[in-house]
């Protein structure tokens, strides 16, 4: 995978943004991110980290082998770890396509945000299931940009994400693959299959998320593919331009915004 396939890129404005995220969603998402004593976890597509330092210090008596594609992603992850002392992670570069473990090596899969960047997240999950043990759980977690709602209300602001709907799409991805993990985890073969939607909602009462969510995390994310899609044509600067103002305008007093992730469980009998 080259960088422009990876529609969020891979940009230090990136890495900060997917901490911000990563720290602003760990009581929404990774509330109930515990996994038994003693278990060896994978976690798949590990990025810069941002996930790791979150789930790695709520299970310090687990042990996981955090991945990733890209080998810069994984040194800056290392970095991360060494700088929080996190001693039950380990990093390597892997394809997900292609893992060379031996079938059921993981008590314990995850992935996150991971699956809407993928030409066959299908694939990826068989995969995942082969080297999980029987018995062991797979946790996926994945946003889903249709569940997106606010005030006040702006067409440009929903053209603007949809331009990162069409990128992620003409990729191969998909931005709303959320509503596809209970389907998804079925089609593998997967048993239990659970599906928890988790709703972030922001008014201006909850401050911490009008910065973290709205300001730092999704509306950013959605800047980050402006110029990508001005230059394709899927929109025109203005419009974009003004969609991104609506989007913070949100995070004004009377503003509020709405968007929901989707945590999958299953099991592999
Ligand atoms: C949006 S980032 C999420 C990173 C991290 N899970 C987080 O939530 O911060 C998606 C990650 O998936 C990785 N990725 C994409 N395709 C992959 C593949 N085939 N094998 C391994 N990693 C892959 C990318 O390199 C990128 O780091």
């Amino acid at each position: 995978m080259n960088n422009k396939e990876y529609v969020h890129g891979y940009s230090g404005r990136e890495a900060l943004r997917l901490n911000d995220q990563a720290a602003t969603l760990d009581s929404i998402i990774h509330n109930d991110t515990l996994f038994p004593k003693g278990s060896y976890i994978l976690e798949a597509g590990c990025g810069v980290g941002a996930q790791t330092k979150i789930i790695a210090k709520k299970n310090p008596d687990s042990k996981f082998l955090s991945i990733d594609i890209s080998q810069v992603s994984i040194e800056e992850a290392k970095l991360m770890a060494d700088q929080m002392n996190l001693k039950n992670v380990e990093f390597e570069q892997a394809d997900l396509y292609n893992l060379t473990y031996k079938d059921e090596t993981f008590d314990s899969i995850i992935i996150c945000f991971v699956l809407e960047h993928l030409k066959n997240p299908k694939q990826v999950l068989s995969e995942l299931s082969r080297v999980l043990k029987r018995g062991g759980t797979i946790i996926a977690i994945e946003g889903d940009h249709g569940s997106t709602f606010f005030y006040p209300d702006s067409i440009e602001a929903h053209k603007a994400i949809d331009c990162q709907v069409k990128l992620q799409s003409q990729n191969g991805g998909n931005s709303n693959i959320g509503r596809e993990l209970y389907p998804l985890f079925e089609s593998v073969g997967l048993s239990d299959t659970f599906i928890s939607p988790r709703m972030v909602y922001v008014d201006a009462s909850r401050h911490n998320l009008v910065e973290g969510f709205i300001k730092k995390t999704f509306t950013p994310m959605i800047e980050g593919v402006g110029e990508q899609a001005i230059q394709d044509g899927i929109i025109d600067r203005l419009t974009f331009e003004k969609g991104i103002k609506d989007l913070y305008r949100t995070a004004q007093p009377d503003g509020v915004f709405s968007y929901t992730f989707f945590k999958g469980f299953a099991t592999k009998n």
